[in-house]
């Protein structure tokens, strides 16, 4: 979308990125983006209030993330990154049409990365079952690239094991395989792993799928794309200071929070509390 009101230039450059999940898992995108883009302030927000989304309707997904892209703006935030796939899948349009700031999620990121990779033109999907419902992928994927084959899954136990710390457990391993092996038994030779709190398990993943499937992390490839975004729109913060990142959730942290902490060592200091606005003006 056309952005008239935006501002670009010193001022604009050295305001925050606004980065939203439904609650913790979009950390991964945050380590991703303190990685690519160090001198960039991150303000993230996390619904954990509402989490999770992914097995909500897409309205109301709609409205939860139309609620927390506004207390983003609040903060001043130059663009919005939708770090969650869920959100991405139902909300974005809605967020492009009404932000006066540029918004950005990890789907099309995703879905480009697929395609690339992909040698056989086949590509596995997973996510909530409301990303998955969406069709948001196979659209994107089909987009770029008619003649690929998609094969999507739900996987809504990766989540609560997630949360639980069980990144490395045997009982992790055999839900992995559940879920997984009709994909790898159909051919795929690309993962999109379609939720935010999946790269998480990437060893886990990747020890049952071995070489032969090759990972697409949404919160990498989610983190190139925002650099692109900031390049063009010349929103890029100077390369003097060290960035900060702060965290604000809609409810207190619980043990899910230091999880994500010590997974991906990531320095957060205090953590915020925000109350939702309500309602969403649109
Ligand atoms: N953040 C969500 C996603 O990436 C997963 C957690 C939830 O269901 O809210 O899809």
């Amino acid at each position: 979308m056309n952005h008239p009101a935006r501002e670009t230039g010193a001022p604009a450059r050295e305001k925050p990125i606004g980065v939203f999940d439904s609650g913790i898992g979009g950390l991964t995108v945050v380590r991703a983006l303190r990685e690519l883009l160090p001198n960039e302030t991150i303000f993230y927000l996390g619904d954990t209030a509402r989490v999770p989304y992914g097995g909500k309707s897409a309205a109301t997904v709609e409205r939860y993330s139309l609620e927390i892209a506004a207390l983003l703006l609040e903060e001043n935030c130059k663009t919005i990154v939708v770090a969650c796939n869920t959100a991405s899948a139902l909300a974005l349009p809605k967020l492009e049409e009404t932000a006066p700031v540029p918004v950005i999620g990890v789907i099309q990121p995703g879905a480009e990365a697929a395609v690339a990779a992909t040698r056989n033109r086949h590509i596995g999907v997973i996510g909530t079952r409301a990303t998955i419902k969406s069709g948001a992928y196979e659209r994107a994927i089909l987009a770029l690239d008619p003649a690929v084959r998609v094969s999507a899954r739900a996987c809504p136990l990766f989540v609560p094991l997630i949360e639980e710390g069980w990144l490395e457990s045997e009982i992790t391993d055999r839900v992995v395989r559940q879920y997984l092996d009709p994909l790898v038994r159909d051919g795929i030779d690309t993962l999109v792993l379609g939720c935010t709190h999946y790269p998480l398990l990437r060893e886990a993943i990747g020890r049952y799928l071995g070489d032969a499937v090759q990972l697409v992390d949404s919160a990498q490839n989610c983190a190139t794309a925002v650099r692109q975004l900031l390049d063009a729109e010349d929103l890029r913060a100077a390369s003097v200071t060290a960035g900060e990142l702060s965290v604000a959730l809609t409810d207190p942290p619980d043990a899910f929070l230091d999880v994500a902490r010590a997974a991906l060592r990531l320095e957060i200091g205090t953590v915020q509390l925000r109350q939702v606005i309500h309602p969403a003006k649109s």
